[in-house]
């Protein structure tokens, strides 16, 4: 297990999802507790990018529910016709809010988050099986470099469910 994260001091995203993916891929190696490596991916994010709230939403029955995350308080259920994790659990696509207040339904769990995105998670079959949900406190802070970065992160986790 990788015991310390490095990466570039640069405020190139990309940079640092190439440098940061391959840590990942070897925390989470050979550890079958997912909710511990949900939680260790977060911290990873956290401290890579300094994001405002980074977290984990799962299906549970018939609502997404709050799971490991680092960041302020959260709200912990989310019906899948609400809210941008809602959003992007029924429409299975990447959805990025740059100004969560233009975004009708929006779940403001804090006021200090300005811009969202939120990634699906698959399993085996196709279904979502949970959302990455991370939010920033400045507006239009999320990119096609976020998308494709936390996609391959992403994908590590659907290589573990
Ligand atoms: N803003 C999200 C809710 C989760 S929090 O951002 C942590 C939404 O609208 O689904």
């Amino acid at each position: 297990m990788t015991e310390s994260l490095a990466f570039s001091k640069t405020k190139d995203r990309k940079t640092i999802y190439d440098e940061i993916a391959p840590q990942i891929a070897a925390l989470v190696k050979g550890e079958t507790d997912l909710v511990a490596n949900l939680a260790n991916i977060t911290a990873v994010l956290k401290e890579a990018f300094g994001f405002f709230w980074v977290g984990f939403y799962l299906k549970k029955e018939n609502q997404l529910v709050l799971s490991a995350f680092q960041g302020t308080i959260a709200c912990t259920r989310i019906d899948f016709d609400k809210g941008v994790c809602g959003h992007c659990y029924t429409t299975k696509e990447i959805v990025i809010v740059p100004n969560v207040e233009e975004f009708p339904g929006h779940i403001a769990c804090s006021f200090a988050s300005k811009s969202e995105i939120v990634l699906p998670i698959f399993d085996k079959s196709g279904e979502v099986f949970g959302v990455l949900d991370v939010d920033s406190d400045k507006l239009d802070d999320f990119s096609e470099v976020d998308a494709k970065g936390l996609r391959k992160i992403v994908g590590i986790i659907e290589n573990l469910i």
